[in-house]
């Protein structure tokens, strides 16, 4: 019994003192994954931090809210990875935009407004290249978004909705239109519909005859539904999709609330 027993002791011991080993080298290695340096020693990385983060910032940062003169690189991300979700397509469009940038493809409105149209500058093509490639394979992280409950802080004008013109009017009805009007079981529709209501929204956005208090409500509007329609350019389930829809739909109901036709 007792040599038994001793054996026992030992099989016991030595499969926790195996079962303990495994563990510490699963946690090892878990610790090298996050301690792998994330591209930042890459050319493509420090190509980026000096010819774009002269303006833009890796992530926001709320402490240097006031030294922003450019939208976040994790912010620009967020907005051209949906839409441009393979890696040649994204290049594509970052290289064109940086080389071109334009209201008419611009992909977020609300930093023109902000900051100004990014200024035209040279860059050695190949350069840009890698940078583009860079922003495509560097794990940014995630920042939450700024203003996630946007649509409460929309305010009337002394009680009032704010006067906008005609054709501001017009295009929200379109939007809410296109909303109403829609019906697919095709995810592939619903993510262009994204597309579509986003370049819709874009012209009120731009809309340069819209100044302080009244801008501000409206971009406080255009914030709250801009993630709505990104995560449905995006979107791969179908019962999100739907879901996202019928938030759109209530939202731009509620823009009724807050501005009208002058
Ligand atoms: C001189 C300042 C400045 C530099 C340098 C700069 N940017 Fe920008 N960038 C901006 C501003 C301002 C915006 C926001 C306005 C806009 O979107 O045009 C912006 C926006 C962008 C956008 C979004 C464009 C859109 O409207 O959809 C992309 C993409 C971008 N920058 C990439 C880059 C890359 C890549 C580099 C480096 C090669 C770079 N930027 C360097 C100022 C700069």
């Amino acid at each position: 019994m007792k040599p038994f027993i001793k054996f026992l002791t030992i099989a016991i011991f030595a499969t926790t003192f195996l079962t303990s080993c495994n563990q510490k080298q699963t946690k090892t290695e878990a610790a090298t994954a996050l301690a792998q340096p994330n591209l930042t020693d890459t050319k493509g990385y420090e190509l980026m931090v000096s010819k774009c983060y002269i303006c833009h910032f890796e992530s926001p940062d709320p402490a240097k809210m006031d030294q922003m003169i450019a939208p976040p690189m994790l912010r620009v991300k967020e907005h051209y990875l949906p839409n441009y979700q393979n890696k040649e397509d994204f290049v594509k469009a970052i290289t064109y935009i940086v080389n071109n940038p334009s209201e008419e493809k611009t992909l977020m409105p609300g930093a023109i407004k902000k900051f100004n149209l990014m200024p035209k500058l040279n860059y050695n093509q190949d350069e840009l290249k890698l940078i583009a490639e860079t922003i495509y394979e560097y794990d940014f992280g995630s920042a939450p978004k700024m203003k996630m409950a946007m649509m409460d802080d929309l305010q009337l004008n002394d009680g009032n909705p704010w006067t906008l013109k005609p054709e501001t009017i017009e295009k929200a009805d379109s939007i809410l239109n296109s909303l109403y009007g829609f019906k697919s079981d095709n995810i592939k529709d619903y993510n262009q519909l994204g597309k579509d209501l986003f370049e819709q929204a874009k012209f009120i956005m731009l809309d340069k005859s819209y100044t302080g208090a009244k801008f501000d409500q409206i971009h406080n509007f255009f914030s709250g539904v801009e993630g709505d329609m990104h995560a449905l350019i995006e979107e791969k389930s179908i019962e999100n999709a739907k879901n996202t829809v019928d938030d759109l739909k209530l939202k731009f109901n509620n823009f009724y609330n807050f501005f009208t036709a002058e």
